[in-house]
């Protein structure tokens, strides 16, 4: 079901890597509610992904840049504003990976350099597309940028590893990038926090498969799926949340609120 809810919205998407991805379906759906935008994902990823298959979905253009680098965020802000024909009214931030979770390295045995790579990559990167977007000008009043996290920021799940600490930053970054931008530009800056969704960068985690049947059980919802990731992120872009800022919210079919489920006290009781 489409509303239109972003007709006439210009916008960029980060992280489309496949049809797995949360981008990706967040994109479609997006298209769908009649928003324009520009795909970005990492020069590396466009070789190894499908992203020309969703470009021409969506009737997007594709700009690639790390975003990791000032250079190539600074490049994409000003390309995507020529491309889409003015300021941009969303931005996506799907961006996530640690060296240490995919090298199997323990959290109490971090290569460190590979530490500051995955920071870099999954919690730096949101402060650097927000402050290339504030110093560019290059949001509309009442736009909305959302990032992507989970809740091993607030609690402990030990196979997340040094992703914990990453999306405690990127959270972080947040509400003070948001304090400015709503100050400054009438910007909305915020970050869901997604349940366990079976995707490349989720299945990278240690024991994923056992993680998301728990967390499903643990869910009174069931797990948010990526779908379900892509219509709540519209809703966050349309002008309905126009006050929403600052914010991580919980989108896990309601996982972090629960204690037990009747469901894993079973399991327990055989
Ligand atoms: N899958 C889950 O279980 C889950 C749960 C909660 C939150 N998230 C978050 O959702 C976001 C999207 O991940 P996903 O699950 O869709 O997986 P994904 O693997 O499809 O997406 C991750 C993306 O990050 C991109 N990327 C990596 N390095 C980059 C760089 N230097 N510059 C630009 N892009 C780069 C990859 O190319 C890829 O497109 C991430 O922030 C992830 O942490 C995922």
């Amino acid at each position: 079901m489409s509303y239109n809810l972003l007709k006439g919205k210009r916008g960029i998407i980060f992280g489309a890597l496949d049809e797995n991805s949360i981008a990706w379906k967040t994109a479609e759906r997006v298209h769908a509610e009649g928003g324009t935008f520009v795909l970005t994902n990492a020069p590396i990823a466009m070789r190894m992904g499908k992203i020309n298959e969703l470009a021409e979905k969506t009737g997007s253009e594709i700009i690639p840049a790390d975003a990791t680098n000032m250079e190539d965020l600074n490049n994409l802000v000003e390309k995507s504003m020529e491309i889409l024909g003015g300021k941009l009214d969303f931005v996506l931030h799907s961006i996530g990976m640690s060296v240490n979770v995919r090298k199997g390295r323990a959290y109490t045995d971090e290569k460190y350099d590979w530490t500051t790579k995955g920071w870099d990559v999954s919690a730096l990167s949101f402060h650097k597309v927000c402050q290339s977007l504030y110093q560019a000008d290059a949001m509309n009043e009442w736009g909305s940028i959302v990032a992507l996290t989970y809740m091993a920021a607030q609690r402990t799940f030990p196979d997340y590893n040094d992703m914990a600490d990453n999306k405690a930053y990127l959270e972080s970054v947040a509400r003070s990038f948001g304090y400015f931008f709503g100050k400054d530009k009438k910007v909305r800056v915020n970050t869901i926090s997604q349940s366990p969704t079976p995707t490349t960068a989720g299945q990278g985690v240690k024991g994923f498969d056992g993680f998301i049947s728990y967390a499903e059980k643990m869910s009174p919802l069931g797990n948010a799926t990526a779908q379900d990731c892509a219509d709540y992120t519209v809703s966050l872009f349309s002008d309905l949340t126009r006050k929403v800022t600052m914010q991580n919210l919980f989108h896990d079919g309601g996982f972090s609120n629960t204690g037990v489920s009747q469901e894993v006290i079973e399991a327990f009781s055989e």
